[in-house]
């Protein structure tokens, strides 16, 4: 009896790490970055776009933050385990667009993350200073655990 518990309790690493192996990374749910920023993205659809909400942490303005919609798309020509995504957050308070791409990860520890890089452009007034419109950065999501997607679409634009 002692000699099948200790070759279960053996096993039981293996078998998890097998599940994670297996398990895909998926977009849909709610995210967290490390400034802060919060966003829901809705149910993928088979031709691998989705839409969502966005809520910064912060902002280049002086303007009052408020929740802005998010339209996106990935890459899902073969449903990959580690998926390419790009989507555009068109603010509702400014008068700014940032697009974002990048890939959604799984680890080893069944963690998902989504790795991103981006461009805020904003409004100029003329030509002559388009050369100090574009902003470029990177952030890194992680999932925000326990709600779901109804609730976090609820407390989104509730805010
Ligand atoms: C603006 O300031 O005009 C709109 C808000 C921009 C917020 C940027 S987008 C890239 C970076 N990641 C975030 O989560 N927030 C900032």
């Amino acid at each position: 009896m002692g000699k099948v518990v200790f070759s279960l309790l053996l096993a039981l690493p293996l078998v998890t790490l097998g599940a994670s192996a297996d398990k895909k990374c998926v977009l849909s749910g709610s995210w967290r970055n490390e400034l802060g920023s919060n966003m829901t993205i809705s149910a993928v659809n088979a031709e691998g776009g989705f839409t969502g909400s966005y809520f910064t942490a912060v902002t280049a303005t002086n303007k009052r933050i408020l929740v802005s919609p998010l339209k996106g798309s990935q890459n899902s020509k073969s449903q990959r385990k580690q998926p390419t995504f790009g989507f555009t957050v068109s603010w509702t308070f400014s008068n700014s667009v940032t697009v974002f791409v990048g890939q959604c990860f799984m680890d080893d520890n069944g963690e998902e993350s989504l790795k991103t890089m981006w461009l805020l452009r904003q409004e100029v007034g003329s030509p002559f200073a388009d050369w100090k419109a574009t902003r470029v950065g990177t952030n890194v999501f992680t999932r925000i655990k326990g709600q779901n997607m109804r609730e976090s679409m609820r407390s989104d634009s509730a805010r």
